[in-house]
């Protein structure tokens, strides 16, 4: 489970010193820099969503996205949608996607984002078999793929959303068409390693060598904070106390 502390408080703060900023997309990638999830606060790229040792996807107990994106230029996104079946509730198609890999800010401030083609996936559950994606076993509703799709913004807006007292991201999509706003939940953002976690050649990792890398790469993450195990569940190995000051106004604890 995920516990996090009560934000709100702090964060109002931010209302009266912070009036909507509106910053237009250049190519600086710094106002991208963290993790951003939508306002359902449930699903955060990372090892929380995506374990890439038993490449296991994590429902999260609510749908909502969460992208990140490294000064860099490494952007991990993870996907949480469901999509209603007006006639049937119960034909109801959700999916979980993970994605990595870089972007670039365009010039005209379009954002382009380039996966590894090798660590997509994607679970897929449709109980009526309505999505038309073929499914190559009949005896499960669910079933789970390699996944890859580069994907154009069309442009972005950084904010301070004077209602929530959060860094808001609004992503318009590759049509125009407004993605739900996304509020900074880390920075530093919360991700898995940037480069390649399943590559081809199998035999050079291990699952063992995987999981040191992973876990290497998160604690360099969050090397001026505190990590230390508490659970040897398989999903909760890891516990974040990271204090961030965003704005220098509002204090982060993130329980994991
Ligand atoms: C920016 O350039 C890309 C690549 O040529 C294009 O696909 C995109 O639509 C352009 N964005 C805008 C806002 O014109
Ligand atoms: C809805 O879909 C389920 C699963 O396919 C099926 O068992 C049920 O009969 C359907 N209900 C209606 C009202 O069509």
């Amino acid at each position: 489970m995920l516990f996090k502390s009560s934000i709100t408080s702090t964060l109002t703060l931010l209302t009266f010193w912070s009036p909507v900023s509106f910053v237009a997309a250049d190519p600086n990638n710094a106002e991208l820099v963290g993790t951003w999830t939508s306002k359902s606060n449930t699903v955060f790229t990372g090892p929380g969503f995506y374990d890439p040792v038993d490449e296991l996807l994590i429902e999260p107990d609510l749908p909502g996205i969460s992208y990140s994106f490294t000064e860099d230029g490494h952007y991990e996104e993870a996907l949480y949608r469901l999509t209603s079946d007006a006639v049937n509730h119960s034909c109801a198609i959700a999916s979980l996607t993970y994605q990595h890999g870089t972007y670039e800010i365009l010039a005209n401030g379009s954002v382009s984002l380039t996966p590894l083609a090798v660590d997509g996936r994607q679970l897929l559950s449709d109980p009526c078999g309505s999505s038309g994606v073929s499914n190559p076993d009949y005896e499960t509703t669910s079933f789970y793929s390699r996944y890859v799709q580069s994907t154009l913004f069309k442009t972005y807006q950084v904010s301070v959303d004077a209602y929530h007292g959060r860094y808001k991201l609004q992503i318009y999509q590759f049509d125009g068409s407004l993605m739900q706003p996304l509020y900074l939940a880390y920075k530093p953002p919360l991700m898995l390693p940037t480069y390649a976690l399943n590559p081809t050649d199998k035999a050079s990792e291990t699952k063992d060598s995987l999981r040191k890398r992973v876990r290497r790469s998160l604690e360099n993450q969050y090397r001026t904070t505190a990590i230390k195990e508490f659970n040897p569940g398989k999903y909760d190995l890891y516990w974040y106390m990271s204090a961030t000051l965003l704005g220098g106004a509002a204090v982060f604890a993130f329980f994991h």
